[in-house]
């Protein structure tokens, strides 16, 4: 697939088919993650690949299962309606789009600063270095003709994964991402309208 194919027809897809993954082409699309631009040379992130539905299940055991549109509603920080309706898909699949998929990808990565209290922006460059490879891990992905979805740990679903999953402490799950074949009637969110020629300046803002 040509780069700007992959590039455009990048989209977070929350429904999959049940096909599996082949070994091989998992290890390409994860292998792609290791190219991303890193602050420091290392690249030390693990990619931890779940494919077993009992493992699966467990290392989401805190993730919401129960999420409607009406908790969206409630969501006081939405207020463009076309980001609502995207909020409106996504949060009851939250838990669906990630267990009911080929496999979960947990990144890890690990802390070298107190991301959550950084003295200077570059504390946050660890950080800032795995979500490159995560671009690029979904960018391959959808080169290899899958779907990706991402979701943020919150609360106690870090803790309860790293339980599960086993992994020392010192690391940081980024994002967990669902990766399968996209369902042929996936539901894709509504982008919102950028205006290109009002972001992109030449020379001065
Ligand atoms: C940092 C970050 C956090 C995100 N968190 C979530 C999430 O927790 N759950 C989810 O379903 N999607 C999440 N997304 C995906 C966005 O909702 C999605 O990228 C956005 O709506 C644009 O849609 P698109 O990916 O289809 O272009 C996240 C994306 C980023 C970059």
């Amino acid at each position: 697939m040509e780069f700007y194919d992959a590039v455009n027809g990048r989209r977070s897809v929350r429904d999959f088919t049940d096909e599996a993954i082949p070994e091989a082409k998992m290890k390409r699309i994860i292998e792609a993650a290791y190219k991303a631009p890193a602050n420091d040379h290392f690249r030390d992130w693990h990619f931890i690949v779940v494919t077993d539905p009992d493992i699966k299940r467990d290392l989401l055991g805190g993730v919401p299962k129960n999420l409607t549109e009406k908790d969206v509603d409630q969501m006081t920080f939405i207020s463009d309606p076309v980001q609502k309706e995207s909020y409106r898909v996504a949060v009851p699949k939250q838990y669906r789009m990630l267990c009911d998929t080929a496999a979960v990808i947990v990144p890890l990565m690990k802390k070298k600063a107190d991301i959550l209290h950084p003295a200077n922006l570059s504390d946050l460059n660890c950080y800032a270095s795995v979500w490159c490879s995560i671009e690029n891990l979904w960018l391959a992905a959808v080169a290899e003709g899958y779907g990706c979805n991402l979701r943020i740990p919150w609360g106690e679903e870090e803790a309860v994964a790293q339980k599960v999953l086993g992994f020392p402490d010192g690391y940081l799950i980024p994002c967990f991402i669902g990766i399968g074949r996209p369902a042929p009637d996936a539901v894709l969110t509504k982008q919102i309208d950028l205006h290109l020629d009002e972001l992109i300046h030449w020379e001065k803002f």
